[in-house]
């Protein structure tokens, strides 16, 4: 089976191709390469074997879409494409319903043309919002963000629910993600942001490489057991996996259904960073400075759904996220 992977060259794409093509899927990768680099089909191959179909394309490209599904049968399609930094998404709003809704529609409107049905989406526990209860369950509701990065999430999963009620043999799977870091086992992949990095594991691993000169902690004073926030930290590879197992359940499914992808645990801010030194014996230079605006003070997954109907739990311990996120950076500093 053939799959189309849009954004495949990016973080938790590449991640996903490569589990994809070792359980013995063809992978098409589509990627405009505004936030990845092409070297990464270089190390997809260099880790499978295998070197995917890649196009450097925008979704929002009908034509060069067209030309994709004309030439390769596409069974289904996994959507992580997109425009993803926060705080940009408030400078920028335009940029971001443009382009994140734009390639979604595109994408939709050709997987038409071509009868592909199946759909699996990279959503986000941002769609939550603020007002619910923090152990995040799929059937609270899921109609809010803080940014308009978070409100595409939220306008796509609504056009997903739409079309699959207007397609009832359609199936789309909305995996709502919660905090991804670390890298694959090889050094080979991992989170490596162009620019100075707005997620807190890329912050730590430059600041560890002494490319930046301290970590500012965002608050210390939240209503939590050690005044830092706390997040539900998942490994990359295990939020790989949970495509794959998205993949298989959607090929034998219609309909929509939204799926947490989390452990259900939630660690917080200085937990994380002194697991990160412990692990790889670094002391790390950082600070308590002020909470940055936006931030919720802890949030977590309920992943019972994910194990009920996806057969997927998350199996990596904090200490192999902070290992390999670190391995990575001394990979790619040696390269
Ligand atoms: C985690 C914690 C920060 C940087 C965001 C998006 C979400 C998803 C994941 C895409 C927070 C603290 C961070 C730093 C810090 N992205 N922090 N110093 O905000 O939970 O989620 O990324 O889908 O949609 O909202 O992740 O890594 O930015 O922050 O103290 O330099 O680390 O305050 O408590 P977040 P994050």
């Amino acid at each position: 089976m053939r799959i189309l992977v849009t954004g495949g060259a990016g973080y938790i794409g590449s991640h996903t191709a490569v589990e994809l093509i070792q359980a013995g899927y063809d992978v098409v990768i589509v990627d405009d390469l505004s936030n990845a680099r092409r070297e990464v089909i270089d190390r997809i191959q260099e880790i499978t074997g295998t070197r995917p179909l890649f196009y450097q394309i925008n979704c929002a490209d009908k034509k060069a879409l067209q030309a994709v599904f004309a030439g390769n049968r596409i069974d289904a399609v996994i959507h992580f494409a997109g425009f993803k930094a926060v705080g940009e998404s408030v400078k920028k709003p335009l940029q971001y319903y443009r382009n994140n809704l734009d390639s979604t529609l595109t994408l939709l409107e050709v997987m038409e043309e071509y009868g592909c049905r199946k759909f699996i989406f990279s959503s986000s526990a941002t769609v939550y919002g603020p007002e619910n209860p923090h152990s995040y369950r799929e059937e609270m509701p899921a109609i809010q963000s803080s940014s308009p990065y978070g409100w595409t999430k939220v306008m796509i999963e609504r056009i997903l629910t739409d079309y699959t009620t207007a397609h009832p043999d359609f199936c789309a799977v909305l995996l709502r993600y919660f905090n991804p870091i670390g890298a694959h086992e090889s050094g080979l992949l991992g989170d490596d942001p162009n620019g100075i990095p707005n997620n807190l594991m890329p912050y730590i691993a430059r600041v560890a490489a002494r490319q930046l000169e301290k970590l500012t902690i965002f608050g210390g004073d939240y209503p939590t057991p050690d005044g830092t926030c706390q997040r539900d930290y998942l490994h990359v590879v295990d939020l790989a996996v949970g495509h794959l197992k998205a993949l298989e359940y959607a090929m034998d499914h219609k309909g929509v259904e939204a799926v947490n992808l989390g452990t259900g645990n939630g660690v917080s801010v200085l937990e994380l960073v002194q697991v990160f030194e412990k692990v790889n014996h670094i002391k790390l230079n950082y600070v308590i400075g002020p909470r940055r605006d936006g931030d919720l003070p802890a949030f977590w997954a309920d992943a019972t759904k994910a194990k009920a109907l996806l057969g997927w739990e998350a199996k990596h311990s904090i200490e192999d996220m902070c290992e390999s996120a670190w391995r990575f950076v001394l990979h790619s500093n040696v390269q």
